[in-house]
């Protein structure tokens, strides 16, 4: 959801600097990517109020979308709706319009069927109409990539999987279940992103060694999802089952392009984001002391460590492999920011279910991130 004003300029008789305010929401489709891999496309309403000078109001209702035209970068994005401009030269009109932005200026132009009024100008949109605002599930791991990027729960799938925001209205049990039963489904979506690792190791002739590790770490994510759902379970007295993400895998990038991205998303899902994973479980279980829990942390801070490690170790074949082009592209991208955890509300007491709060798995997740740009620093330099 944004606001916005603008500027601009209709010509004609009636016409004159024309200036107002805005209010939209974008749907985000699923698809979207915090991490830079994929473009993001949305649709949502648009309403604006706008003035000649102080004279002739009009107000339009319309429906936007559009979306990126490279992943962060410039935005297209049509209107089509209704417009209804008061005064002298007043009636009812069809809203038509094209904005394209860039960070949070835009520039647009607008027609009014039947009133027939043009105009031409810019403004600014806070926030801009594709920026995610939207936060990492807390316990993250490596995520699954389509073509389209990095792939998100839909909105069923987190229905289902305990996204109650409103968790003031549980106790400790639900509210550390409810986190669980999410998790089961986080832990499911890295069972393929794995199985993917595996097949573009294979396809790039990487070291059998690695594409073992892979598969191995698939096998332990699978171990992953069971041991939350069981938690899940458990606490909330229900049967609970992860759920498979249901997108089809992206076709693998050939030759070098392909082992620079390999060198990339190592770096981001998983020397940071598995390494983050590791470190968030381990301060989950030192504050946890449920008897079920606990170990299920345990279990999962080492095996996401391990994964950390084989992204490092896939990380360091694809420098010797892809040369100049992945040193340059990991220079590129060694700045990738932590991703913040959902600020789940703060329920005294589930750090003992090791559910600590947001705050806390935010600051372990910074530390974490400085930890893996130093030594991918160490990495980039030893090779540079
Ligand atoms: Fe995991
Ligand atoms: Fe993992």
């Amino acid at each position: 959801v944004g606001l916005g004003v603008f500027l601009g300029y209709q010509p004609g008789e009636a016409g004159g600097f024309e200036w107002g305010f805005e209010a939209f929401a974008t749907h985000h489709f699923e698809h979207d990517d915090a991490y830079g891999s994929g473009a993001r496309t949305g649709i949502g309403p648009l309403l604006q109020l706008s003035t000649v000078g102080l004279r002739d109001s009009r107000m339009s209702l319309a429906v936007q979308g559009g979306g990126e035209l490279s992943p962060g970068g410039a935005a297209l994005t049509g209107e089509l709706g209704l417009s209804y401009r008061m005064g002298e030269h007043g009636g009812l009109g069809i809203h038509t319009g094209i904005t394209s932005e860039l960070s949070i200026l835009n520039a647009a132009f607008r027609y009014q069927w039947l009133l027939n009024e043009a105009w031409i100008g810019g403004g600014i949109r806070y926030v801009p109409s594709y920026t995610s605002l939207a936060y990492y599930e807390a316990v993250p791991g490596r995520p699954f990539r389509t073509d389209r990027g990095r792939v998100h729960m839909s909105s069923a799938e987190r229905l289902r999987a305990g996204d109650r925001r409103a968790a003031v209205d549980c106790d400790e049990l639900e509210y550390a279940g409810l986190g669980y039963e999410r998790d089961a489904q986080l832990e499911c979506a890295s069972i393929p992103a794995f199985l993917q690792l595996a097949r573009e190791l294979e396809r790039h002739d990487a070291p059998q060694v690695l594409v073992t590790r892979a598969l191995a770490a698939a096998a332990d994510e699978l171990h992953h999802a069971k041991l939350c759902a069981d938690l899940a379970t458990g606490y909330l007295q229900r049967p609970v089952a992860p759920v498979w993400p249901n997108v089809p895998p992206r076709a693998a990038l050939a030759g070098s392009d392909g082992v620079v991205q390999l060198a990339v998303e190592s770096w981001i899902d998983g020397c940071v984001m598995e390494g983050i994973a590791a470190a968030q479980a381990a301060y989950a279980a030192r504050e946890c002391s449920d008897r079920t829990a606990q170990p299920a942390q345990r279990v999962i801070a080492a095996d996401e460590q391990r994964h950390a490690e084989l992204a490092w170790s896939i990380l360091e074949w694809a420098l010797r492999r892809g040369g100049e082009a992945a040193h340059a592209a990991l220079c590129a991208v060694r700045t990738v920011d932590a991703p913040a955890c959902r600020p789940e509300s703060a329920l005294a007491g589930v750090e003992r279910y090791g559910r600590p709060d947001a705050r806390a798995l935010d600051r372990v997740a910074c530390e974490q991130l400085e930890l893996s740009r130093k030594r991918l620093d160490a990495v980039l330099a030893a090779r540079s």
